[in-house]
């Protein structure tokens, strides 16, 4: 077993579709082990994404962060970061694969419904960001 790091996304919660991405996670067989709902500030934005900052669309990226509650949370399960980008889909919802979380509900690159970790080392530092230990219940 092992963790992951997900983030439902301002086009999520807008949408208030955060139970039906939720039922997509979980059909696929990751157990939600930690969750709530948090409102970006600009700076808690910049600094997950900090990674990205020279980025052209850093700017439009944190403005979109921030413009509504997210949902964070802890995943677990067997190869939870493969597991999960697997469920999401390509981060551009034009090539992501049917019946992934982006293929379904993402609007734009930007707009893209979900993040998850791209590795375990990172998903131990996202997870840190947000959560205790004690908060995660497997
Ligand atoms: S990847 O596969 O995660 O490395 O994708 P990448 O293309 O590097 O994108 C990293 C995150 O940046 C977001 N992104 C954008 N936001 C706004 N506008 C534009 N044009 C844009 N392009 C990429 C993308 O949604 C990724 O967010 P996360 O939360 O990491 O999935």
């Amino acid at each position: 077993m092992s963790r992951t790091f997900s983030i439902l996304k301002p086009d999520a919660t807008r949408r208030n579709i955060t139970g039906a991405v939720n039922a997509v996670i979980e059909a696929a067989g990751l157990r939600i082990v930690a969750q709530k709902r948090v409102h970006f500030t600009k700076a808690q934005a910049e600094r997950f994404y900090g990674v990205h900052k020279e980025r052209p669309f850093f700017g439009e990226l944190v403005e979109q962060m921030t413009a509504a509650p997210v949902v964070v949370q802890v995943l677990e399960g067997e190869n939870a970061v493969a597991k999960y980008r697997e469920v999401l889909g390509a981060t551009n919802p034009e090539q992501a694969a049917e019946g992934t979380v982006r293929k379904l509900f993402a609007l734009s690159i930007g707009e893209n419904t979900a993040h998850g970790s791209d590795s375990d080392e990172n998903a131990a530092i996202e997870i840190a960001q947000f959560f205790s230990e004690a908060e995660i219940v497997g």
